[in-house]
Formats: structure tokens, C-alpha cells, sequence
């Protein structure tokens, strides 16, 4: 951390005792200990932010809850789709009613939707209740924002137009006691020509490799078992900073932290996964059995158009060898259906690269028209005819990707894995759901004691994408 980062640091702690006061005095008005909500919109960086958020609520004497019937809600927003914007407006709408009812009620929003003008603009106009709004490159100075709240009473926008130093040991508080994500870099280098992530997260910033560490290691001390290094792009960690360590030799070096027992990594881009990494996730026992690479599209002139660098049999090539170097692994994938110009033999394409790479799983998204975006500017139809030329295409890919996935997953019966007990099975609570080292969800009778712990389990029955089984 540089010496202006640790000033800042020191300067949000004490802000941190500011905020700490106008609690105190919020919790003599209102007679209980004010409440807060923090609602998360988006991708793991997004939920690393709200514990950090949360972090700062809590040290602030906040009580912590899930209910948005809270003295202070906060929404964490995503923009990376155009219905993640229409969430937000949804659950805003929805938060009216209580701000009414309870006028200590605090409403602020930040993250990744706040870094556009436009959405601002909307919220100061047609949100007049919301409080607070700042971005993703000032969330370290979340305590000062609330300070300027409590202070001028008056509604506080701060969004920064670019990054600047990386903050580090602000208070956080996890969602999981056991395990927990460790940012390793910060922003978007890539600019794919569909994607909003570089223009409202910033340039790449990596963190210095010690400080990733001693924060592994602060994990492990406090009872953490499974890590997940968080990136858009892990691996071109390091790249332009200085620090002469590569994702690989990190990915061993947090592999070396006692206690650690799991770690996962998201996200790669198949253009730079390197040999090192295979070897590593061959090598390191720790490594999840996991790799999620984002293929998009299985057409070269679509990925040109994406600025993807990489060609349908680069990916293919790529996959065989992952597949015969590290036999063991899932494989999951992204892909964007309904690119502009995109044509069924595009698709086609693509459902070939599905079958034949035989992901465990994907997720599949309609491409959605962002601003700024190099995609936005090209021309394409987009009348009723094409838009259900699309959900045809978005159908034949979803079910080519069940079937693959079903596949896949017939392939763990009858096994034994060690998984890391999550929490009570939601629909029954005589079970307890664990995740194997692959991802996959398994779902077994036993004690609530085992939650946080890694137990072996033997997979005795498939039902689609996840298992039931009984433990050993
Ligand atoms: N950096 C990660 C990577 O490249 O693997 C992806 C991060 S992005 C938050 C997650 C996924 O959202 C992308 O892989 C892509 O499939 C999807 N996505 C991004 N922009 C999109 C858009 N404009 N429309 C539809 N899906 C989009
Ligand atoms: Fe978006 Fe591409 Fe960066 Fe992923 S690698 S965040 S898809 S620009
Ligand atoms: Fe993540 Fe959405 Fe931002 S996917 S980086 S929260 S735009």
C-alpha cells in the first residue's frame, strides 16, 4: 500500500468514530440500535464491496439486518445488463413506502450503475428520497459520505470519473464465516466491445502480492477454510504494476497459507491462460477442481467483433488440453446470444463449441445494448422478427448447455468428495448443502454443527445439476 493510501486509511478510521456518534444519537431518537440493510446487485466484486460496506455500517454501530424495512438501506448496483437497471428502479420504487413511514430513514446507492451520468440523473430526478450516491472508485470513502450526510442533512453525490489508490484495511464483515472472496485486481483492461465493466470500473490495478497474502492469512486466522481471488481477468494479474509475481505463482503461494484448505480463482480469459496455471491447478491439491472460461461466442467473426482475441479453435484447442492435462476439472462457460449481426449460423457455431468442449455448465445472457460500448454503434435489425430470431437461438443454446451439464453430471455418481458444508438445505431442513470441490452442489442429512467444515460425502443419487447423498 502506497503512503497515500495508509493516510487515507487512518482518515476513514477516524471518520469511522464521526459516523459513530450521529448512530449513537439516531439510536437515542428512535429508542432501538439503528438498523442496516445492505442489498447487493451483480457479479463476487460486487459482493466483496457490500462486506466492506457492511464492515463500515457495522463499526459504525449500525445493527446489521436483510430486511430493506431498515434506518439505512443501501443498494450496490450492476449495470453489466439492461435488467440489472430495472431491478434497482423496481426495489427503489418499493423503498418509498417505508422511507414515509420511518422518517429517520436513510436510502443511498453506489457501485457500478452510479458510474453513469444518465442513471444519476435519473435517481436525483425521479428518486428525490435517495440520500447518498456515490461510485465504485470511492467506496473506501464510504464513513466520510455518511459523515457528510448526517452533517449537512442534505443529499450527498460524490462519483469519481477515475480510480485512484487502492485502499486497504478498512473493517469488513462477511457473509460466510468460512470462506470469503480476496480481491487480487481491480478494473478491466479488455474492453470486449459488448462490455460496460471497463468504463465504470476503471483501469487494471492489481494489489501488491504481500498485501493479498497477509490478508489470506488474517482470513485463515479468523476460522476461513475456502478463498475465491477475485478478478475480471486473473490472468493478467500483475501486468503494468511492478510486481514481479505472475497469477500462477500467487495462485501457490496462497495455496501455502495454513488453514486455507479450498481455492477457487474467477474470472480467466482464454486469451492468456497460460500453461504455469494448468500446471499449478494440476500440481496444488488446494486448487478447486473448477475453471470458469468465458467462451461468448463459438463464432470467429462474432468474437472478432467482440475483440474476444481468441478463435473457435483456439478455445477447442485450449479445452483439449485443459481436458487431458487436468482430467478432473468443470469446465463452466459465459456466452452472449443475439450479438449484433449475430445469424443462426453464428449460433450453430457456438452450439458446436458447447458439445464439443462439454461445459458442466454455463450461463447464457441475451446481449444487452450498452452505452459506451463499441457494440452499441453497429448496426443491426432489431424489429420484432429478429428479436424472436433470438430467443429461438438464446432456447437452442440453453438446451444444448442442459444437456451437456446433464451429462457432465451423471459422471459424479457414486463418489466420494470432499465438500465444504455451506449451510441448511433450503427447502428441507433435515439436509445440509455442501459444494464439492468442482462446484457442484450436493445435498445430504446431517448436523447444522458440520456447517463450515469440509466432509466427505458419498454422491448417491443425480437430479439434474445437483446431487443427494449421505455422508462417511
Ligand atoms: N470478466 C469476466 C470474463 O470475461 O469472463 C466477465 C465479467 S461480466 C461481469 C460477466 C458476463 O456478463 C460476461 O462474461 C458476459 O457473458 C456477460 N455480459 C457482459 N456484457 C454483456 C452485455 N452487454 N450483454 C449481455 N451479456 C453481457
Ligand atoms: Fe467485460 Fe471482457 Fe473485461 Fe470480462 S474481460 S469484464 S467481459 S471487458
Ligand atoms: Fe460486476 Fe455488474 Fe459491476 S457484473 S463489475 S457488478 S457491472
Amino acid at each position: 500500500m502506497t503512503e497515500e493510501a495508509r493516510d487515507t486509511a487512518a482518515r476513514q478510521r477516524l471518520f469511522i468514530d464521526e459516523a459513530a456518534k450521529h448512530v449513537d444519537r439516531l439510536k437515542e431518537v428512535t429508542g432501538h440500535t439503528p438498523r442496516a440493510c445492505v442489498v447487493t446487485f451483480g457479479c463476487q466484486m460486487n459482493a466483496r464491496d457490500s462486506e466492506k460496506l457492511t464492515g463500515i455500517l457495522h463499526a459504525c454501530g449500525y445493527e446489521i439486518t436483510d430486511s430493506e424495512d431498515a434506518d439505512f438501506v443501501i443498494f450496490n448496483t450492476c449495470t453489466v445488463r439492461e435488467n440489472a437497471d430495472n431491478r434497482l428502479y423496481g426495489r427503489l420504487g418499493a423503498l418509498g413506502g417505508h422511507k414515509k413511514n420511518n422518517p429517520h430513514m436513510r436510502v443511498a446507492v453506489c457501485g457500478c450503475m452510479m458510474q453513469e451520468e444518465g442513471a444519476v440523473a435519473r435517481l436525483i430526478k425521479s428518486y428525490g428520497f435517495v440520500d447518498l450516491i456515490f461510485g465504485t472508485f470511492n467506496i473506501h470513502r464510504f464513513a466520510e459520505l455518511l459523515v457528510t450526510m448526517f452533517e449537512t442533512g442534505e443529499r450527498v453525490v460524490d462519483v469519481w470519473r477515475e480510480e485512484r489508490e487502492i485502499v486497504e484495511d478498512l473493517p469488513v464483515v462477511r457473509k460466510y464465516p468460512f470462506k470469503s472472496g480476496v480481491n487480487i485486481m481491480f478494473g478491466c483492461n479488455n474492453f470486449c466491445s459488448y462490455c460496460i465493466v471497463p468504463y465504470v470500473r476503471g483501469r487494471e490495478r492489481s494489489r501488491a502480492p504481500e498485501d493479498i497474502l497477509r490478508e489470506v492469512r488474517a482470513l485463515a486466522s479468523d476460522g476461513v477454510k475456502e478463498i475465491m481471488l477475485l478478478g475480471q481477468n486473473v490472468n493478467s494479474y500483475g501486468q503494468g504494476s511492478g510486481f514481479h509475481v505472475s497469477f500462477p505463482e500467487l495462485l501457490s503461494d496462497v495455496c501455502r497459507v495454513d488453514g486455507i484448505e479450498r481455492v477457487r480463482f474467477m474470472s480467466s480469459h482464454p486469451k492468456d491462460l497460460s500453461d504455469d496455471l494448468i500446471g499449478v491447478m494440476r500440481r496444488e491439491e488446494k486448487v478447486a477442481r473448477h475453471l470458469h472460461l468465458a467462451l461468448q461466442s463459438g463464432s470467429d467473426r462474432i468474437l472478432k467483433l467482440m475483440n474476444r482475441h481468441y478463435t473457435k479453435a483456439g478455445f477447442l484447442t485450449l479445452v483439449d488440453k485443459l481436458r487431458t492435462r487436468t482430467p478432473d476439472i468443470s469446465l463452466t462457460t459465459d456466452i452472449i446470444v443475439g450479438f449484433p449481426t449475430e445469424t443462426d449460423a453464428d449460433v450453430d457455431d457456438t452450439i458446436e463449441v458447447i458439445e464439443k468442449a462439454a461445459f458442466d455448465n454455463a450461463f447464457t445472457f441475451i446481449y444487452s445494448k450498452r452505452a459506451h460500448t463499441p457494440a452499441a454503434a453497429i448496426k443491426t435489425d432489431e424489429d420484432t422478427a429478429a428479436k424472436e430470431r433470438i430467443r429461438r437461438n438464446f432456447d437452442r443454446v440453453l438446451s444444448t448447455v442442459q444437456e451437456s451439464a446433464k451429462q457432465r453430471a451423471r459422471l459424479l455418481a457414486h463418489r466420494t468428495e470432499r465438500v465444504l458444508v455451506e449451510g441448511v438445505n433450503e427447502r428441507d431442513e433435515s439436509l445440509l448443502t455442501g459444494r464439492m470441490s468442482n462446484n457442484t452442489l450436493v445435498h445430504f442429512p446431517g448436523d447444522r454443527s458440520l456447517i463450515g467444515s469440509f466432509v466427505d460425502v458419498m454422491t448417491d443419487e443425480n437430479h439434474g445439476f445437483y446431487y443427494t447423498g449421505h455422508k462417511i
